[in-house]
């Protein structure tokens, strides 16, 4: 039983973060070989996992559905083809395993029966010898190893996780995820906040063109984009029209905030979402065959009947269809005025976008403090839900300082907190004195010099937050700003 498996699929196997088995792989708690982690170090440093029971598993999974209003582990079945192919690997691995244990027992036969053939002609020393060895071998294969009921149920468990999902590697930016239910390629790394290329996302325009780098993927939707012979040869694919079978590594681009064009689609109203006098959410549903291409963090324009405004988006990119935008009620936004007196669901909005480059640095695997300054929370939920998607920071704690609209999602940011064991939630209450609030929260950081810092506000705000941090230490480049009022 040696074979590897990558450190998501444990974190899944053994219901943990990648985050707290990375904390284990530095105490040396878990050893990896290559980044992979052996079927036998995973039964032996994690003796006390229940394998047959995932109720924790799916526990934990249930509040972070409701925390990230996103899937997070799918049930539903692969496509059939898929679905196919996968029981027939795994009907392989059985036949193959059985030829072992065939070759085995004839081996045993063999040497059984040599033993019989040296102990008659042997000396009284040699054939006590030759008894003890049989004695032993017939013993240890009669008996089976006291830890074969625990890795007989991880390795059920771990097959059932493979036919219900495949691992993909995206190279060269190293993110990771999974395909599950009947999702494409492509709805999947969408679904986990990887942004690839793609325009039609229906095998149209060739896009999403991508090359296939190992593992087996089927087709699933037919397209009419047309490879070519020698992009074909290449392992060229189309990432809307493909599933993987196994675990597989993919050469793709992951688009930057300056790689996504501005788009123009016309989106309906699903609901208006009131939050308190100052401030309310529009929940828009893209169509079906024009999903708005964003990073986390970014902005749109929105227009309804003459009336317009540019605001944050609030939602993760990962949310299929949906976008959230949080919309503060003040003087003279037209738009606002429309949202809160006259929207309602199935009206249509113009949406134009994105904009913005205050997004994540997906490259950066430090600890994040993200900084929300009243409705600037909109653009920092946007990137903390991001960030949750990709699983990307080793520690992320939100500070929310909020102003007279207060924390009108407070109980989503105690719902994180909850969900994650590197989540942290700090709500401040609004302050006259916002230099003496902002040094309180640095002092907290002695080691300001290890971490990024997402802060979102208005550019006053924005100028003071980023003297108090680079003033305790945080290495400028470090700082990402998003200003609310620009
Ligand atoms: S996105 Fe157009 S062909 Fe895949």
């Amino acid at each position: 039983m040696s074979h590897l498996l990558p450190l998501s699929r444990v974190a899944r196997l053994v219901g943990q973060s990648r985050h707290a088995l990375q904390e284990m792989i530095r105490s040396g708690a878990l050893a990896t070989f290559d980044g992979m982690v052996e079927f036998d170090e995973l039964l032996r440093a994690f003796p006390d996992v229940k394998w047959d029971d995932d109720a924790e598993l799916r526990r934990v999974n249930e509040i972070k559905e409701k925390a990230f209003a996103k899937r997070v582990l799918e049930r539903a079945l692969p496509d059939k083809e898929v679905l196919a192919a996968r029981l027939t690997e795994l009907g392989n691995d059985y036949a193959a395993a059985k030829a072992l244990l065939a070759h085995y027992a004839s081996v045993m036969a063999w040497l059984d029966e040599k033993i019989d053939e040296i102990e008659e002609e042997g000396s009284a020393e040699t054939r006590h010898a030759l008894h003890t060895v049989r004695a032993f071998l017939l013993r240890n294969l009669a008996e089976a190893p006291a830890d074969a009921a625990q890795a007989q149920a991880a390795i059920a468990h771990e097959r059932i996780l493979r036919i219900m999902s495949a691992h993909v590697t995206i190279q060269p930016s190293g993110h990771e995820f999974f395909v599950e239910g009947n999702d494409t390629l492509l709805e999947a790394a969408l679904r986990n906040g990887v942004s690839l290329n793609y325009g039609c996302s229906n095998g149209n325009c060739g896009d999403c063109k991508a090359r296939l780098v190992s593992g087996e993927v089927k087709k699933v939707h037919a397209h009419d984009y047309v490879l070519k012979q020698a992009e074909k040869d290449r392992g060229v694919i189309l990432l809307c029209s493909y599933a993987p079978v196994n675990d597989v590594v993919v050469e793709a681009n992951v688009a930057g905030a300056r790689d996504i064009p501005v788009q123009e689609i016309t989106a309906k109203v699903k609901s208006v979402e009131v939050f308190n006098p100052h401030m309310a959410a529009l929940h828009i549903l893209a169509p079906r065959s024009q999903r708005l291409r964003f990073l986390g963090g970014q902005g749109v324009r929105l227009t309804v009947d003459g009336a317009s405004g540019r605001y944050a988006i609030a939602s993760c990119p990962c949310e299929d269809r949906h976008i959230e935008v949080q919309i503060p009620r003040r003087e003279a936004d037209v738009f606002a005025e429309a949202l809160f007196t006259r929207l309602k669901a199935n009206d249509s909005v113009a949406v134009e976008g994105p904009y913005g480059e205050f997004v994540l640095d997906e490259d950066s695997p430090r600890p994040v403090i993200f900084l929300a300054f009243g409705a600037g929370f909109a653009p920092i939920k946007s990137l903390v839900q991001h960030a949750m998607s990709l699983d990307l920071a080793e520690s992320m704690d939100l500070h929310w300082l909020a102003d007279v609209a207060g924390h009108y999602q407070d109980n989503l940011c105690r719902a994180w907190a909850d969900a994650l064991d590197n989540f942290a939630y700090v709500p401040h209450p609004p302050v006259d004195d916002l230099d003496a609030a902002l040094r309180a929260i640095v002092t907290d950081y002695p080691d300001l010099h290890r971490f990024d810092v997402y802060a979102a506000g208005t550019a006053a705000q924005l100028e003071r937050a980023e003297a108090a941090f680079t003033g305790a230490g945080l290495h400028r480049p470090r700082w990402f700003a998003g200003a609310i009022d620009a």
